[in-house]
C-alpha cells in the first residue's frame, strides 16, 4: 500500500492506473476509521482494480464553533486498517496543500437539497463537502466513489453535484454499520462518556420506530416524527436538533408519506451531535 501526502503524487499514481485501463474505487474519509469506513474500503477493493482512500479533516466543512480542532485523529491506526481492508493508496494531504493561499473557489449545491436538515443547523457543511469532494475527485480520478448512507443528505448532495457537473463517476451508496445496541458507527461516538454512550441509544431507537411505523402503514409524516420525538425526549441527556421525514430525492417535506422517504434526525448527547436516518420506498 502506498501512502502519499502530495496532490501531485496521488494524481500521478491515479493517472497511471487509469491510463492502464484499471478501474479505481475511491473512499473519501476524515480518518479515525471505524467499521463503517472499512465496509466502504472493502467494497471498493472487491469492485475495482485499485482502491484509493483519502484521509483529510476538511476545515471548510466545519462551522466556526464546531469541533475542527478536537476532531479525533489517529493516522497510524488508520493506515494499518486501510492496509488490512486492501486499499492500494492512502492520500493524506495537509490542509495547506488542499487549500493553498488565495484559494477562493467553492462548489455549492443550492436549493432544497441543502436548505434543511443538517444544512439548516450547519450552514457551512455542504459547501465545504462539495468543494473538497470535487477537489478529491479531480485528484483520485475515480471510476466509482463510495459513501455511507449514514450521511444520507451528504450522499444526495454528492449525487446531485456529480450529475449537475457531468462528472463521469459512479456514486455507490453503502448501508449504515451499527454497534450491537443499534448506535450508528461514527468517529464522533468517541466523544461520548460511558453514561452518554448509553443515552445515545435513543437515536437509533427513534430511527427504528419511524421505520417500523411507516412499514406498518402510517402515512402521516407528523405522526411519525412525533413518535420518534417522544423516544428522544424521554432521555434527559439528549437534545433534539431536528427530526424530519422528507422526500429522499428532494429533501422537501411531503404532505403524505409516498415514494422514497428519508426519516432523519440529529440529536445532541452532551456536546456531541449524532445523526442517523432510515430510507424507505413506499
Ligand atoms: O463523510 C465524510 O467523512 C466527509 O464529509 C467527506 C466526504 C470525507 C468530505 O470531507
Amino acid at each position: 500500500m502506498e501512502i502519499v501526502r502530495k496532490i501531485s503524487q496521488a494524481r500521478s499514481l491515479a493517472k497511471q492506473w487509469k491510463n492502464s485501463g484499471l478501474s479505481v474505487g475511491f473512499v473519501p474519509t476524515m480518518g479515525y476509521l471505524h467499521q463503517g469506513h472499512l465496509s466502504l474500503v472493502e467494497r471498493s477493493a472487491a469492485e475495482n482494480d485499485k482502491t484509493i482512500v483519502s484521509i483529510f479533516v476538511n476545515p471548510t466543512q466545519f462551522g466556526p464553533t464546531e469541533d475542527l480542532e478536537t476532531y479525533p485523529r489517529d493516522l497510524r491506526a488508520d493506515l494499518a486498517l486501510c492496509e488490512d481492508a486492501k486499499a492500494d493508496l492512502v492520500f493524506c494531504p495537509g490542509a495547506d496543500d488542499m487549500y493553498r493561499p488565495g484559494s477562493c473557489t467553492f462548489v455549492e449545491v443550492s436549493g432544497s437539497l441543502t436548505a434543511g436538515l443538517c444544512g439548516a443547523s450547519r450552514p457551512d457543511l455542504f459547501r465545504g463537502v462539495a468543494t473538497v469532494v470535487t477537489k478529491l475527485f479531480s485528484i483520485a480520478l475515480p471510476t466509482r466513489a463510495y459513501f455511507g448512507q449514514k450521511d444520507a443528505q451528504q450522499l444526495a448532495v454528492i449525487k446531485r453535484m456529480v450529475e449537475d457537473l457531468d462528472m463521469d463517476i459512479e456514486i455507490v451508496s453503502c448501508p449504515t454499520v451499527r454497534e450491537d445496541d443499534g448506535l450508528a458507527k461514527s468517529s464522533r461516538n468517541s466523544y461520548l462518556t460511558p453514561e452518554q454512550r448509553v443515552a445515545a441509544r435513543v437515536v437509533s431507537r427513534a430511527v427504528f420506530e419511524g421505520e417500523r411505523l411507516i412499514a406498518a402503514g402510517e402515512r402521516d409524516p407528523v405522526k411519525v416524527t412525533a413518535s420518534m420525538r417522544k423516544i428522544v425526549e424521554a432521555e434527559p441527556l439528549a437534545r433534539i436538533d431536528y427530526i424530519e421525514v422528507v422526500s429522499a430525492q428532494t429533501m422537501e417535506k411531503p404532505e403524505k408519506i409516498d415514494g422514497s422517504i428519508l426519516g432523519a434526525l440529529a440529536v445532541f448527547v452532551g456536546d456531541t451531535r449524532l445523526i442517523d436516518n432510515f430510507i424507505l420506498h413506499v
